[in-house]
């Protein structure tokens, strides 16, 4: 069966983005020693004009062939004019405001994201990236099967959770870690068995 992967960046205290939903100040941190591990092992994750600049647009999937978003991950994107981000993965985006999709190539959708997902799991392929946000990813929490953390070398104070869920501790097992000269760690987990 295929697994649902959380594949995100986050500072040292967990939040994903400023408080205003802006990313950006930890793209700084994608530095010159960890940059060659993020594009050789996770290229699938890259957006289009990323691979193209990068130099991997034709390099095939090896990890992912779908990618999850929720409306807010999708939309900023969309602002700057990229309705297609990941042309090579089947893209769905979480909304109920989005009654058509910006892009044919993009699936919006107000499945249960729970629900959708086991559908998902069912089918031949490779694995599915749930790329954020926080209120995607609490409602996902029980169906996710590996985390992988990018954690950058910075305390945000506040800011966009890696989750938006009820107390409701889980455990997951570290099966791998890399630290980078300038201080990334990619950390992986596994759901732990119940
Ligand atoms: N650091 C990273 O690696 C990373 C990765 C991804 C995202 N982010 C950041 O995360 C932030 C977004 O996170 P977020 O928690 O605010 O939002 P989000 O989870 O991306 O999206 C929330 C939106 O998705 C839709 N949605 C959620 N559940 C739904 C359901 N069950 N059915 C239908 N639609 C549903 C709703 O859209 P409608 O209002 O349209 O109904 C909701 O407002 C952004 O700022 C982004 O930059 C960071």
């Amino acid at each position: 069966m295929r697994k649902l992967t959380y594949f995100v960046g986050t500072t040292i205290d967990g939040f994903i983005a400023a408080p205003d939903g802006d990313p950006g100040f930890l793209f700084p941190y994608v530095t010159e020693d960890y940059l060659p591990h993020l594009v050789g092992e996770y290229p699938d994750t890259l957006p289009t004009p990323g691979r193209a600049a990068l130099g991997v647009a034709d390099v095939p999937n090896s990890r992912f062939d779908t990618v999850l978003m929720g409306r807010g991950t999708y939309a900023p994107g969309l602002a700057d004019g990229l309705a297609n981000p990941y042309a090579h993965l089947r893209q769905i985006v979480f909304s109920r405001s989005l009654t058509v999709s910006p892009d044919p190539a993009v699936e919006v959708t107000t499945e249960d994201p729970v629900t959708l997902v086991r559908k998902l799991k069912q089918e031949d392929g490779l694995g599915i990236w749930l790329c954020g946000g926080a209120d995607l990813a609490g409602q996902l929490l029980p169906e996710i099967d590996e985390l992988i953390v990018k954690q950058y070398p910075v305390v945000a104070g506040s800011g966009i959770p890696l989750f938006h869920a009820d107390f409701s501790p889980r455990s997951f097992q570290l099966t791998d870690s890399r630290i980078f000269e300038r201080g990334n760690v990619v950390l992986t987990y596994a759901k732990a068995a119940e």
